[in-house]
C-alpha cells in the first residue's frame, strides 16, 4: 500500500518510518511521497535522504482550508497514495482531505488521549501534574485527536521533568508505535468498530 506523509518541523517520525522501511518492517506499506506544508521543514531532507519523493504546499499560498486541501489531494493521488500518515503535520484537515482517505488516515499525539489533545500536550502534562503521560496513535476523523485509538504507550513523569525531557522521552516510543500502526494499517489489520479499533 502506498503511503504519503504529512510533515511540518522536525521530522524524527518520519525518520523512524524511514528507518522501518529500511528494515523491511514497514511492509507491505511503501513510503510513496512526503509533503510539507512548510518549504523549510526538516524533515524534507530526511526523506530526500532516503530517495523518497517530497513536496511542498505551502498553505500560505491558499484562501483557505479547502482549497490548500484539495491541493494536498491531488499531489498524493499523483503520487498513488492510498493511506496518509501524519507526523507533526500542524494543519487542521478539512472534510475535503479526511474525505478522500476514509479510515485511512492517522496521526501520532504525544499524550495518552483523550487527555491533553491539542497543542503543547507535554507541557499541558507537566502543568497539570500527571505522574504517567505517553503517545497515542489514533485515525483522523473531524475534531482535533478526537479519532478511534489504534495504540497506546505509558512513560513515566519524573518529578523534575520538563515539556522537553518529557517529550524527549516520549518521542523514543512513538518512533516505535508510528511505523507498527503504518504496517497494520497497510496490512489491512485494523478495524474501526464504532470507537474501538480492534487489531486483528
Ligand atoms: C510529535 O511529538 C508528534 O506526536 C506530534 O508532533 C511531533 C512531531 O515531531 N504530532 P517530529 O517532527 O516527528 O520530530
Amino acid at each position: 500500500m502506498r503511503v504519503g506523509v504529512l510533515v511540518s518541523g522536525r521530522g524524527s517520525n518520519l525518520q523512524a518510518l524511514l528507518a522501518a522501511q529500511d528494515r523491511g518492517d514497514l511492509a507491505p506499506a511503501e513510503l510513496a511521497v512526503v509533503v510539507s506544508n512548510r518549504p523549510g521543514a526538516e524533515a524534507l531532507e530526511h526523506a530526500a535522504a532516503a530517495g523518497v519523493a517530497t513536496a511542498v504546499i505551502d498553505h500560505t499560498g491558499y484562501d483557505d482550508r479547502e482549497t490548500f486541501d484539495r491541493a494536498l489531494v491531488a499531489e498524493l493521488r499523483a503520487h498513488g497514495v492510498e493511506a496518509l500518515v501524519l507526523a507533526g503535520f500542524m494543519r487542521v484537515l478539512t472534510p475535503v482531505l479526511l474525505g478522500a482517505f476514509p479510515h485511512r488516515i492517522i496521526n501520532v499525539h504525544p499524550s495518552l488521549l483523550p487527555a491533553f489533545p491539542g497543542l503543547r500536550a507535554p507541557e499541558q502534562a507537566i502543568e497539570h501534574g500527571v505522574k504517567v503521560s505517553g503517545c497515542t496513535v489514533h485515525f483522523v476523523e473531524a475534531g482535533v485527536d478526537s479519532g478511534p485509538i489504534i495504540a497506546q504507550r505509558a512513560v513515566e513523569v519524573r518529578p523534575d521533568d520538563t515539556a522537553v525531557t518529557l517529550h524527549g522521552r516520549i518521542q523514543v516510543i512513538e518512533h516505535e508505535l508510528l511505523p507498527q500502526a503504518t504496517a497494520w494499517l497497510a496490512a489491512g489489520r485494523l478495524e474501526v468498530v464504532g470507537r474501538t479499533v480492534r487489531i486483528h
